[in-house]
């Protein structure tokens, strides 16, 4: 397969930043997309020009690492997939394909594809945990019953992967998606109840601070999302957050 890759290259966060073009052979329809990178990258090093920096771990679509736009959409064509998981069988000899990073404030580029998502890791900080006695008295976790139907919601919640395509597809910058399924994960499970209004109150005026925009209930980040976490997550936080606020002493 030939293909022509237009790919954002950026030197810094300083750097204003361009597409630049590179056509490349040889791709098979079984490679993933990361792969086809790495086979322009060994191509770019052979040639002595900078390869194109972009972030990826698992390579199996669990780490959330691989964050980028592929022809406009977060993560390339198909639902329910990260980028590390889509197959260049998705495209067709000829095409010409867009590679952009994640476009967010709250992301700032670090190099060509890589931003910094530390602000989900100060979310998280700010409240997403269970407070856990450590002093030998442990309880079993098995031991407390927990409703079939919350045990799968909260289980659905806890496969966000904090890749951020959330972000980068909502019109506004939003994170409540995110936010959201790290509150409801919690707040659905008796060790999460204690500290659920703390919770949602911290983590929600942590995303505040961090700047990601409003929800006004596109529903993007939903269909963009890698995991699928419903929307109903949103709902539950914001159920949440009122109660805490109303509450608060
Ligand atoms: S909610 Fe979905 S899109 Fe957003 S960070 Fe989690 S897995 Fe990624
Ligand atoms: S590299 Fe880990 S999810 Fe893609």
């Amino acid at each position: 397969m030939k293909l022509t890759l237009k790919i954002w290259r950026q030197s810094g966060p300083n750097d204003k930043g361009r597409m630049e073009t590179y056509p490349i052979d040889g791709i098979e329809e079984d490679m993933s997309f990361l792969e086809m990178i790495d086979v322009l990258n060994l191509q770019l090093v052979r040639e002595g020009k900078d390869p194109i920096a972009f972030d990826h771990d698992c390579r199996e679509g669990i780490c959330g690492m691989c964050s980028m736009f592929i022809n406009g959409e977060a993560h390339g064509p198909g639902r329910g997939i990260t980028t590390c998981q889509l197959h260049m069988r998705r495209f067709k000899d000829g095409d010409t394909i867009f590679i952009e990073p994640w476009r967010s404030g709250s992301f700032p580029v670090i190099k060509d594809l890589v931003v910094d998502r530390g602000a989900f890791d100060r979310i998280q900080a700010a409240g997403g945990f269970v407070s856990v006695n450590t002093n030998g008295n442990l309880v079993d976790g098995n031991a407390l019953p927990i409703a079939k139907d919350h045990a799968d919601t909260a289980f659905d919640a806890a496969t966000c992967i904090g890749c951020g395509a959330c972000v980068a597809t909502c019109p506004n910058g939003s994170a409540m998606l995110f936010v959201a399924a790290k509150v409801s994960q919690l707040s659905l499970l008796p060790q999460g109840r204690p500290e659920a209004k703390q919770r949602a109150l911290a983590m929600v005026e942590q995303m505040d601070k961090e700047g990601f925009g409003n929800c006004s209930n596109t529903g993007a980040c939903e269909v963009e999302c890698p995991k699928e976490i419903s929307l109903e997550h949103i709902a539950r936080m914001n159920r949440e957050y009122m109660a805490a606020a109303m509450t608060k002493e």
